[in-house]
């Protein structure tokens, strides 16, 4: 019987590889600008509001977060959402392990962590930073975290 999905199902497997690899390559610069970007917010602390050193840091949080963050975490979520989709393979979601939904519960985190960076980003933009330095110190060690224990469900899959 032919119900029309027999094409797709003979590209996914040459398909799923070159998806995954895409979403690996976004996953690295989306990690790349939620490492740094907490990093620039640590010494923009110390630019005194007007500096050139503070417009200076307005720019590159500016173009990090907007050229480069925004794009990979959209390429990230979308070549995922089609990863999950694809029956047969190890991450459909409705026959994928718990190892799945725990990825994405972290992931959900990252995503949080993204929105929030673009919120501090944009008080540092009108000079109103209440954060201290700590603060961010802090913040940045968290990205880290989440990006372990993704990498660990989804390439051990312990469950
Ligand atoms: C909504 C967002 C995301 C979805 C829906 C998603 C979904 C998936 C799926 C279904 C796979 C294929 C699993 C397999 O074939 O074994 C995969 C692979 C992978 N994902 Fe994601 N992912 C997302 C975000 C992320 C993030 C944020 C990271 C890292 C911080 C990440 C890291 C990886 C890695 C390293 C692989 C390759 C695993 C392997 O080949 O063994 N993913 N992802």
């Amino acid at each position: 019987m032919m119900d029309g999905s027999q094409p797709i199902a003979l590209l996914v497997p040459t398909l799923y590889p070159w998806l995954k690899a895409l979403h690996v390559i976004a996953v690295i610069a989306w990690m790349a600008g939620l490492l740094y970007l907490p990093r620039l917010f640590v010494y923009h602390c110390d630019a005194p509001a007007g500096s050139a050193q503070s417009e200076t840091f307005k720019v590159m949080e500016w173009k990090l977060s907007r050229y480069i963050m925004r794009p990979a975490m959209l390429v990230t979520v979308g070549a995922g959402g089609l990863l999950v989709s694809l029956p047969g393979t190890p991450g459909y979601l409705p026959q994928a392990g718990a190892w799945l939904w725990l990825k994405l519960a972290f992931v959900a985190g990252l995503l949080v962590m993204h929105l929030l960076m673009v919120r501090w980003r944009d008080a540092f933009a009108k000079d109103r930073n209440p954060h201290p330095q700590r603060f961010f110190r802090i913040m940045n060690e968290v990205p880290t975290l989440l990006m372990i224990g993704i990498v660990v469900f989804v390439v051990v899959k312990p469950f």
